[in-house]
């Protein structure tokens, strides 16, 4: 149990850590490179702990010192598992890892919790069976996936039903692993960077962006720097936005196009948020972001769906205690997708702002209510969600009376600091 009560402002410098997204893909292309790879400022949480371990499992070797040291055995080279490899919470984890795991000559089975098991699988397993990997998922769809080794994979060219970039990246390494060019076709861009990382070509044609990527080349080992994450950043952005009188810096967060659509929408909405000290990193423009706001907050709210929903999934939860406040209407509609996350978003968001005094319409693909509320302390079912834990965490600061989180620990999922970082910045 945590406990939250309303704060006056919030004032200083946030370093939030490492970027979730960017820091599997690291441990992953390092795996798959040949020979030794450094990496700074690698995301330390449940999730991304669970890639490494399954690494581990594969007989990668992983050096965990203040610089994260991993060492590539090179494409189609990973060694048989002995036991089944668990995912824990990640998404990420099984469904980039599968992609890996089906162009291998060994068999292997990946797991996870009871959340994860809940989630869809069969939209990499179709595409995956299509470039010929032997991957079985339950009879729902879902994971255990067992995966059977094959000698090789075929190239295929696929465009993605759903704009997803598990699936994206999932695709991207089973490429890597086929014999000749697999071509991805996006029809609605989703974060990029695992083709950021490993140098693919991209081009649009009709509208649509298309990835190639080339069997069987060599990835050389690298030195890494990680940004930190922007959508850790996102809760301490709305909270410098929604809190009288604050003034926040948050450090060298990822500003790649494809994460900070959220940015935007706060600026739509009135909030003062500017960057500074941007650079590129890597190959990701990083920088640092302000967040100032008068003593008078006045938000204004707006309707959020369409193709814009995919590049701010993660961050509704967040957006939507900004929409709490703000003025008007607030409504997320073609949101489906926030079912299937790490709990139910749509019901968690739903749940927790009715029980904070919010009269909220539940849809199977959104939600809607009116602004300006005057929220009330409660009682916060996170459902082991982090960003449910977090987004109603900063709900608690503007609320009356206490707010108390059912599941603090949660947050190690992606921020395992959050609310270390958090105390360090609220004044009272
Ligand atoms: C992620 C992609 C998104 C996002 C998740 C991380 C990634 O999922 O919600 O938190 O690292 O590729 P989908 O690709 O399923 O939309």
């Amino acid at each position: 149990m945590m406990k939250i009560t309303k704060v006056n402002k919030i004032k200083g410098i946030v370093h939030p850590p490492g970027d979730k997204s960017i820091s599997h893909r690291v441990a992953l292309i390092s795996a798959l490179s040949d020979g030794e790879n450094t990496i700074e400022n690698f995301l330390f949480a449940d999730d991304t702990n669970k890639t490494l371990e399954c690494l581990q499992k594969l007989g990668v070797e992983v050096e965990i010192g203040e610089k994260l040291k991993i060492k590539g055995k090179g494409i189609k080279n990973f060694s048989s598992p002995h036991s089944i490899l668990d995912a824990g919470n990640s998404g990420t984890t099984i469904r980039l890892l599968a992609g890996i795991l089906a162009g291998q000559k060994f068999n292997s089975e990946i797991t996870g919790d009871d959340s994860l098991r809940k989630r869809p699988m069969r939209r990499i397993v179709k595409p995956l069976q299509m470039m010929g990997a032997k991957i079985e998922p339950t009879e729902e769809g879902t994971a255990p996936l067992k995966i059977y080794g094959v000698d090789n994979l075929n190239p295929i060219e696929y465009e993605l039903e759903i704009p997803s970039a598990q699936v994206k990246s999932c695709l991207i390494f089973a490429g890597l692993h086929a014999s000749g060019k697999t071509k991805i076709i996006e029809k609605i861009p989703t974060r990029d960077h695992t083709e950021r990382l490993l140098g693919l070509k991209a081009r649009f044609e009709n509208g649509k962006k298309v990835i190639e990527v080339e069997g069987g080349r060599k990835i050389e080992p690298a030195n890494y720097l990680i940004p930190n994450d922007i959508s850790s950043a996102a809760f301490f952005i709305v909270a410098g936005a929604i809190i009288p009188n604050s003034n926040i810096r948050i450090k060298n967060v990822t500003l790649n196009p494809t994460r900070t659509a959220f940015i935007e929408i706060l600026r739509q909405m009135g909030a003062d948020i500017e960057t500074e000290n941007v650079k590129e990193v890597m190959g990701e423009p990083i920088g640092d972001v302000i967040v100032k706001s008068k003593k008078e907050v006045n938000l204004k709210n707006l309707t959020l769906l369409g193709d814009v929903i995919p590049g701010i999934i993660d961050e509704i939860p967040i957006l939507s205690i900004a929409g709490a406040i703000g003025e008007g209407k607030f409504e997320v509609r073609d949101a489906l997708e926030l079912r299937k996350k790490e709990s139910d978003r749509i019901k968690a968001i739903v749940e927790n702002l009715r029980a904070m005094g919010v009269d909220v319409e539940e849809y199977e693909d959104g939600f809607a209510f009116e602004g300006k509320n005057r929220l009330k302390g409660a009682l916060i079912k996170t459902f082991n969600d982090h960003r449910i834990a977090m987004a109603f965490s900063i709900a608690g600061l503007i609320a009356e009376g206490e707010t108390v989180i059912d599941n603090p620990d949660c947050v190690k999922i992606s921020f395992p600091t959050f609310f270390e970082i958090l105390s360090s910045v609220v004044n009272f």
